[in-house]
């Protein structure tokens, strides 16, 4: 018990350093958020929710998919009001890089930066109220 929770200590240890926080939980976030239609295997349901695995829009523009995750898209929810910055770039940085898919990390400031465009309304400390 004690070795193995020493082992546990260790590996988290040594693989701290080398992520970044938007990759924490990444996987995590996904299958809280976002598995429920588009599959954890990223492949959706043919019909319904679109695959993001192999997805040229997914490995496309960084800003394009964080817009389309904030606002959310036809039969897609928008997330900017229930996910902060952070678990919005885990997830986009999740899809990104899983399943095969190659492409750049998506961070908290990216986010931020796209989240600002949006609605004022739905900016951070921007409500009147
Ligand atoms: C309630 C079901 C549902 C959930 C949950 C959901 N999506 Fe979607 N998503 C959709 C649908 C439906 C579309 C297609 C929207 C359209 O008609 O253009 C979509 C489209 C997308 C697209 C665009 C794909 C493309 O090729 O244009 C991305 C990226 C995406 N979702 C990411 C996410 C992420 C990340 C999450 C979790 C934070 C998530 N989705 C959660 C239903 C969902």
């Amino acid at each position: 018990m004690t070795l193995r929770l020493t082992a546990v200590a260790l590996a988290l240890a040594l693989a701290a350093p080398a992520i970044t926080v938007a990759e924490v939980g990444g996987e995590a976030q996904f299958l809280e958020t976002c598995a429920a239609c588009h599959q954890p295997s990223g492949q959706g349901i043919k019909g319904a929710f679109p695959a993001l695995a192999g997805d040229a829009f997914v490995v496309g523009d960084p800003q394009a998919v964080t817009a389309t995750v904030l606002n959310g898209r036809g039969g897609m929810p928008a997330w900017k009001v229930d996910l902060n910055d952070s678990q919005i770039a885990a997830a986009i940085t999740y899809i990104r890089s899983a399943w095969g898919n190659k492409a750049s990390p998506v961070t908290e400031a990216m986010v931020a930066a796209e989240r600002a465009k949006s609605a004022p309304t739905t900016a951070r400390g921007a409500q009147a109220h």
